[in-house]
């Protein structure tokens, strides 16, 4: 299957007046279409600086970032990022005007082309029936199938997610894992999601990259595919878990390695 995010060598830092800090590593992974891609890590070991380079909101001081063999340079509607607690989602429009709004600020469709396009993302997410209520009327489970509704008008080639349900509860998080799985049975859409979770991670990757503590490096990519929720009580789960915690807290950082699942 060809490459759909490749990201080569990639090196992130911050520079202030006084510090020069450096979030990434030559960091290198692929994702392919379809891919539930994780990166995991500890905090401050730069998933948001990885994902905020990836949007194009910052640029590698060292090494690339190509969607479908073009350099990332800038934002664009081929990459939308779902927002924690899906605060994107404005609390004064209804469903349809949420899902309409980037559309008409991207000016890709027209407006009866994106009322349409925003229509059927509605429709499949299983919203139409809530299509002109405000969000405060729907469960965080809805909400979260609105921002991606929202994101998935505009066709983009990856979904981006940064913590999405960090600051949930055990119990709603993971009802939103199961529906943000269910919906990808349905849609088969790409997404790279963020999360510091180990158990999160593999409920949620079909791969997991695993980086190092601050600045972070690849220290190895796992195979998850064939571990969902479900299986939260099953031995494979609970090996797999403990072979990223060990990679996690090892103290010798590796050279990048594949490893297999
Ligand atoms: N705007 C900024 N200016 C300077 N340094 C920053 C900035 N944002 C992040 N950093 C630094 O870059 C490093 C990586 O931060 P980043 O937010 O990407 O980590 P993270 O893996 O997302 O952590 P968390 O799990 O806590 O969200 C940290 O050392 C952080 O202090
Ligand atoms: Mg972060």
């Amino acid at each position: 299957m060809p490459v759909l995010l490749d990201v080569r060598g990639v090196t992130l830092q911050y520079k202030t007046p006084q510090h020069l800090v450096t979030a990434t590593y030559k960091v290198d992974f692929e994702v392919h279409e379809s891919d539930r891609y994780v990166i995991l890590g500890p905090s401050g070991c730069g998933k948001s600086t990885l994902l905020k380079a990836i949007g194009g909101f910052m640029r590698p001081v060292e090494g690339t970032i190509r969607i479908r063999g073009r350099t990332v340079e800038g934002p664009g509607p081929d990459r939308m990022m779902v927002f924690q607690e899906f605060e994107q989602l404005m609390p004064w429009k209804t469903v349809l005007q949420n899902v309409l709004f980037p559309m008409r600020v991207t000016g890709k469709f027209n407006s009866r082309e994106s009322e349409e396009r925003a229509l059927a993302a509605i429709d499949k997410v299983k919203l139409t029936k809530f299509h002109d209520v405000y969000p405060h009327m729907l469960s965080g489970g809805m909400k979260m199938r609105v921002a991606i509704a929202r994101a998935m008008a505009l066709e983009p080639d990856v979904l981006l997610m940064d913590e999405p349900f960090a600051a949930l509860d055990a119990l709603t998080r993971r009802k939103m894992q199961e529906e943000l799985l269910g919906l990808w049975d349905q849609l088969r859409f790409t997404v790279l999601f963020v999360t510091h979770s180990i158990e999160e991670a593999v409920i949620i990757g079909s791969r997991i990259l695993v980086l190092s503590p601050h600045p972070g490096r690849v220290r190895a990519e796992l195979a998850a595919d064939h571990l969902l929720a479900g299986d939260i009580d099953k031995p494979a789960f609970g090996l797999l878990s403990k072979r990223i915690h060990g990679l996690l807290f090892e103290e010798e950082i590796e050279p990048a390695e594949e490893v297999e699942a």
